[in-house]
């Protein structure tokens, strides 16, 4: 490889895992940043080596990013396990990469520390700033009710994404990013420093640094992520009315780290934590002006009393020592106790005949007067059946419906698409209405709005409650009263479930067939069942 022995004896060696391609649309950088990496662990005695890994583009990758995540977790935890490394440097940002690359190396359990891709600049149009997703939905709801034309639409679109970069408004990135540095994977800061600043590629450097200090201190995941690490991630996410997604992947890394973690856990946090992060979609501003205002510890700052301030972190000190110093530089933007964005948590757990097993609500992006909505149901079987149907007039459909669509879960999807967002019919969009009740076992963008009832668990395609639904029903929504309910005779439910067929595996190879045999439903996290933590897995070089 053309390095003396003088130059690596003695080092420990630090794996860069890269989750870069020319297709990872938010890591265009992590070239540039992967050297800075490589500066700071040579800096402190280190032997820096990249490791290129799975690069999932949330963009460009069908059917959707999430099918992935689980093979970027594999792929990362036997990269770690098989190769002679002490620690390592994880590099994503682009929604699926966070948990992906952590779940593997909780696994692996080696000594690591995440570096954030970072989010990117914020868009602009003319005088008007503009937020990754959250404004796309909006403008294309105007240009689909005929208000918008094509030129403004395209400079709409030049304008939206100005930098490298993972999208920069709390979409599911930037809730991640926020939610692994509570966790105590990352150094302080660091998730929200715009991806192109200096800063970042200063951060890069300190990653190198600390990761080879953590190697010598033996600072493992299992030492970081406990149970009060996990409380205190969820409490973060509450307070920034963070994605939707961030539930599952939470979910899935309790899983890897053995810490037992339920939906009830994320209801009863989100009931006493209040939302002060003011940034779209629950809010206004984008993570630029998160960032200038003090980021994730400036926020934790004002809720000490919520956290478990003890929790060690990758720095080696507690969540405490790192935020001790941290203030907020704009109360607009990080609002404080006494006015928040609203008093109860981002996200709210739902159950009823309709969901025994849970599914998820985000309140704060709703249209405030649909959280207590009975209505009639129109059914999707499929997302090729919604598109097909759900303009035309004949369907119709009218504000006061409930849009069902199912077979769009863990495994009916498969991987479950983010296609609960369902989209306002033409017809209804031409008349002014931008908001419906609408349900799935899919998710949603994190950066999406709406009364999007999200995650209903058991899935449609395994035979929940959602399968026997038929157009017409009546469902009743209660987000105070944590309800979601079929509104027809239990007798008739067990009827329709009973004849019910599931249908026939959808792969018959690869790892679509994998994926189908192993992934788990939406309230358990969708992590596969062989990953989950079990007994310790041998080093291959006991063989
Ligand atoms: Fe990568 Fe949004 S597309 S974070």
């Amino acid at each position: 490889m053309g390095y003396s022995a003088e130059e690596a004896e003695g080092r420990p060696v630090i794996a860069i895992l890269n989750s870069w391609s020319d297709l990872s649309q938010c890591h265009t950088h992590f070239p540039q940043r992967v050297q800075e990496v490589k500066r700071g662990v040579w800096q402190a005695g280190g032997f820096p080596i990249e490791i290129p890994v799975l690069a999932i583009s949330e963009m460009f990758m069908k059917p959707t990013a999430m099918l992935y995540r689980n093979l970027l977790a594999l792929e990362t935890e036997e990269v770690l396990r098989s190769h002679p490394v002490d620690g390592c440097v994880l590099m994503g940002g682009c929604d699926k990469t966070v948990p992906g690359l952590l779940m593997g190396a909780i696994s692996a359990d080696l000594p690591a520390v995440f570096l954030p891709a970072g989010p990117m600049l914020a868009g602009r149009h003319r005088s008007e700033r503009l937020g990754s997703g959250t404004d796309v939905w909006k403008y294309w709801a105007q240009r689909q009710a005929g208000c918008l034309d094509a030129c403004v639409w395209r400079q709409l679109e030049s304008g939206i994404a100005r930098s490298a970069g993972t999208c920069m408004t709390m979409g599911t990135a930037s809730t991640l990013a926020a939610v692994v540095e509570t966790l105590g994977m990352m150094l302080p800061g660091a998730a929200t420093i715009p991806a192109v600043h200096s800063a970042h590629a200063r951060m890069a450097a300190d990653c190198g640094r600390r990761i080879v200090g953590m190697v010598w201190e033996d600072l493992r995941p299992s030492r970081i992520l406990t149970p009060a690490a996990f409380d205190n991630a969820i409490v973060a996410d509450m307070a920034l009315a963070g994605s939707t997604n961030a539930i599952i992947h939470l979910l899935a890394l309790a899983g890897r780290a053995g810490v037992p973690l339920s939906l009830d856990r994320f209801d009863a946090l989100s009931r006493t934590t209040p939302v002060l992060a003011n940034l779209r979609p629950a809010g206004e501003f984008l993570m630029e002006d998160f960032h200038d205002a003090g980021g994730v510890p400036a926020l934790l700052s004002r809720i000490p009393h919520l956290l478990d301030l003890n929790a060690l972190t990758v720095t080696g000190r507690t969540l405490g020592a790192n935020i001790a110093a941290a203030e907020v530089i704009d109360d607009r933007v990080i609002l404080p106790l006494d006015a928040p964005l609203s008093r109860a948590g981002g996200t709210f757990v739902l159950r009823g005949n309709l969901a025994p097993n849970g599914c998820v609500i985000k309140p704060t992006a709703a249209d405030p007067r649909l959280l207590k909505h009975t209505g009639r149901a129109i059914v999707f079987d499929s997302y090729p059946d919604m598109k097909a149907r759900i303009d035309d007039p004949a369907t119709g459909i009218t504000a006061d419906d409930v849009l069902v669509l199912r077979n769009a879960g863990p495994l009916g999807g498969p991987g479950m698409p983010e296609w609960g967002m369902l989209p306002i019919p033409k017809p209804l969009l031409e008349q002014g209405v931008r908001d419906m009740v609408r349900i799935s076992d899919a998710r949603m963008s994190g950066t999406s709005y709406g009364t999007c009832v999200l995650h209903v668990a058991p899935e449609a395609a395994i035979g929940g409650p959602l399968a026997a639904v038929q157009t017409g029903d009546r469902i009743a929504l209660d987000v105070d009263a944590r309800r979601l309910d079929l509104l027809i005779a239990d007798e008739e439910l067990s009827r329709r479930l009973a004849a019910w067929q599931a249908p026939s595996p959808r792969f018959a190879r690869g790892y679509g067939r994998l994926y189908g045999e192993q992934a788990t439903q939406a309230d358990l996290g969708c992590d596969f069942r062989f990953l989950e933590r079990g007994p310790p897995t041998p080093d291959p070089d006991i063989f």
